[in-house]
């Protein structure tokens, strides 16, 4: 908790929100004091070029694959402190205890931090993830923009990462043996059934893309209403043709979709000018790829739609479609049968939120853990987790790291 509280009031502001956006000086100086702990810790430190963390503790057998645990600390803007460095601080204190107690290891350990998991600045979510897993194409960044027109690739390249050497960021999957991440539940499910360890089957996926309304600003007094290109009016039709279609789509046996209009600009944005052009951030997520698929194809034929009967114009732009993505059903009964020793009530779970491990789980099998998060709030300054939890969730990651790491290849 200590080490947990340290990185949460770096970029705590209003209301005890924390803001630590990837590649700011305050993301930066987070992953400064982890690598100071990892150091403290005794673990052997590598970068790489993008500014992932591997702090490692070799095993017995220093040439077997590693097994990797953590998380992220960026975080979106005006979140929490638990969302990422759990898995990050919890990984680095089941390592810790490990040496302390010179628990044997055949396999060696790495505790990881992966850079910018939150799409918060870019619309580019596990970034870091993505590189390591060779997953990052050079056409995946060109809609990767911040609010203050900053490029993504314009970041990398300031970093000496050209879009031809994305790929060197890759890392064999002969050097690892699995990867494991603990992080909180992010919604209400496990406080609902009063169980204190969710175990995740599968990660729902993303299709993130923008879409530009571009009619005409025009004085707000002298413009006939019949006469209007009204672009925000447009982008409120389109906004709650949203909800709309994601509510019907909401059983969980067709695939339960989710929505979200969670970013908008509007230009000129002045009280007395018909606004003139609308740009949305939209995110459609679901476990069925099939489900997810179609409710982004309908938005985009609603859109387009609108903005015919409007007469104005119409951009999508694509930032990025991922497929949902299974994880590893072995690592899910090493971590169920550790529970059953233990008599801890678990629930075996999907998540709806986008996670490090799903990038991962396309290199080398991947599980999590799941603890409570108070009334399900995250992406919000009122997120908290009771520490009995973070460290029940710490104790079972690090139960079930020493197990992996002990056990045959
Ligand atoms: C990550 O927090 C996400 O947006 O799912
Ligand atoms: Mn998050
Ligand atoms: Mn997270």
């Amino acid at each position: 908790m200590r080490d947990l509280n340290a990185i949460g009031r770096i970029g705590i502001g209003n209301h005890g929100s924390v803001t630590r956006l990837v590649f700011s000086i305050k993301e930066l100086r987070s992953r400064q004091v982890l690598i100071h702990l990892m150091r403290q810790a005794g673990l052997k430190i590598q970068v790489d070029a993008i500014g992932n963390i591997f702090g490692r503790l070799d095993g017995a057998d220093p040439k077997a694959p590693a097994l990797l645990a953590g998380s992220h600390l960026d975080t979106v803007i005006h979140g929490g402190k638990y969302d990422g460095p759990v898995g990050v601080i919890g990984a680095l204190e089941a390592v810790r205890t490990i040496r302390e107690n010179k628990i044997p290891l055949r396999a060696p350990l790495e505790v990881v931090c992966f850079i910018g998991e939150e799409s918060s600045r870019f619309g580019f979510s596990t970034l870091g993830s993505s590189l390591v897993a060779g997953e990052v194409q050079p056409k995946d960044l060109t809609n990767a923009v911040d609010a203050q027109g900053t490029k993504l690739a314009d970041v990398l390249s300031s970093l000496g990462i050209s879009p031809r050497n994305l790929f060197r960021l890759a890392r064999d999957p002969k050097s690892m043996k699995a990867y494991l991440e603990l992080h909180i539940e992010q919604g209400p499910i496990l406080e609902a059934k009063a169980k204190r360890i969710g175990l995740v089957t599968s990660i729902a996926a993303p299709s993130r893309f923008k879409v530009i309304f571009a009619g005409r600003a025009d004085h707000s007094g002298t413009t006939p209403m019949e006469m209007r290109k009204d672009a925000l009016v447009a982008a409120a039709q389109l906004i709650e043709y949203v909800e709309k279609i994601c509510r019907k789509f909401s059983s969980m046996e067709k695939g339960r979709v989710v929505g979200t209009v969670g970013a908008m600009k509007i230009e000129p944005g002045v009280i007395n000018a018909v606004p003139g052009r609308t740009e949305l951030s939209i995110d459609i997520r679901s476990t069925s790829a099939p489900a997810k698929d179609k409710v982004a194809r309908l938005v985009k034929q609603r859109g387009a739609a609108i903005a015919r009967d409007r007469g104005i114009a119409i951009e999508v732009l694509n930032i990025r479609a991922e497929d949902p993505v299974p994880l590893d059903k072995r690592l899910l009964r090493v971590t169920r049968q550790l529970c059953d020793e233990k008599a801890i009530d678990y629930e075996i779970m999907p998540s709806g939120a986008g996670h490090d491990a799903m990038q991962m789980a396309k290199i080398t099998p991947a599980g999590m853990i799941f603890i409570p998060s108070r009334r399900g709030i995250s992406h919000n300054p009122l997120e908290w987790t009771d520490p009995d939890d973070i460290a029940l969730g710490a104790q079972l990651l690090m139960e079930t790291m020493i197990r992996v790491a002990n056990e045959p290849v």
